[in-house]
């Protein structure tokens, strides 16, 4: 019999491309969601919970081997009010504690969480790739990647293995950050932020996808990975070679001071302005290959993938 697997905020980005990983390879998956949908496929099924509320559809955690725990509000839309902070803060611990508190009371057969990180965890680059035991930085993405991580991680203390993954910008021609890349390139402008030097720690989906996979399937892999592509890039970097994929030679290159960014962005300006380099060595000594370890291949095969 093939494993159930459910996943808590299956409906986004990442959990709609894992959903159909996974039920391509006949595995049965349940997705907890707040508001109900009809299923496309006989062996998916959505199931109802509210971490706010603290409700959940018992009988899904039950049916469950492995959980993947993707929810959280998106930390890219809207601004970081005091209460949207909040809000991104709770979503992720309460959801963990609400999983954490049914089982333990309720009988289960659940061997594994393997619940998303972010590489926010980590402070600014100044050198050395930040490895999985260095300390987390001290602002708000920092603390809450921790509060995020313990919340899961108490999950150990019922005898589950627990995998997190902290995972660098996710690169998907279905939304997310590539989007917001792409528009000004497509009217012709490469638009580079701040110095435009901060490295960017990202990750194709499709490699994303396939790191949650064997997460669940290879039993080697316990604890804590960076899920990052071995070759960060800079912000300048990354953007130029965009608008190359797109554009060939017929763009022009702006410059967006971090001022201006600090400005319109407010607090979430860190996200596109930090230096953020994470290594890959962990996830990479477990024999996980990268399909697309390079930019350039990457960028490629999403835009012309792309609708
Ligand atoms: N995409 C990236 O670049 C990236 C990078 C690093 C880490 N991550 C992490 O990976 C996870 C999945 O990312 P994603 O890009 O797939 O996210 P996403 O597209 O924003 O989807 C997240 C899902 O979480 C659920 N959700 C949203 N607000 C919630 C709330 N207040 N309470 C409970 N559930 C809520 C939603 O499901 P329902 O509306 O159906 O309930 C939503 O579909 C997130 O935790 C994210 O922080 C993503």
């Amino acid at each position: 019999m093939m494993d159930t697997v459910l996943i808590t905020g299956g409906t986004g980005m990442i959990g709609r491309a894992l959903t159909d990983f996974l039920l391509d390879r006949g595995y049965r998956v349940i997705v907890y969601t707040r508001e109900m949908r009809e299923s496309p496929h006989p062996n998916l099924r959505y199931a109802l919970w509210d971490p706010a509320r603290k409700t959940l559809d018992t009988t899904a955690l039950q049916e469950t081997n492995q959980i993947v725990h993707l929810a959280g509000a998106n930390v890219a839309t809207g601004r970081w009010t005091e209460s949207r902070k909040q809000e991104i803060l709770d979503s992720r611990v309460q959801s963990s504690q609400l999983l954490f508190e049914q089982l333990s009371q309720l009988p289960n057969k659940v061997r594994t969480i393997i619940s998303a990180s972010a590489t926010g965890f980590y402070g600014e680059f100044e050198g050395t790739p930040f490895t999985e035991t260095d300390p987390p930085a001290q602002d708000y993405l920092g603390k809450t990647c921790v509060a995020w991580e313990n919340s899961v991680r108490q999950m150990e203390s019922l005898g589950k293995k627990v995998i997190i993954l902290r995972t660098g910008i996710v690169l998907s021609n279905k939304g997310g950050a590539l989007k917001e890349f792409i528009r000004p390139v497509k009217l012709g402008f490469a638009t580079v932020m701040g110095s435009g030097h901060q490295f960017i720690s990202w990750i194709h989906l499709q490699d994303l996808v396939r790191l949650y996979f064997n997460a669940l399937a290879n039993d080697q892999l316990n604890g804590i990975y960076n899920a990052v592509s071995p070759f960060p890039v800079t912000n300048q970097e990354l953007v130029t070679q965009l608008a190359r994929v797109v554009k060939g030679k017929s763009f022009i290159t702006v410059n967006i001071p971090a001022f201006a960014l600090k400005l319109a962005m407010g607090e979430m300006s860190v996200e596109v302005l930090k230096s953020v380099k994470a290594s890959s060595a962990k996830i990479q000594t477990t024999g996980f290959q990268f399909s697309y370890p390079r930019i350039s291949d990457a960028l490629a095969q999403l835009v012309a993938s792309g609708d």
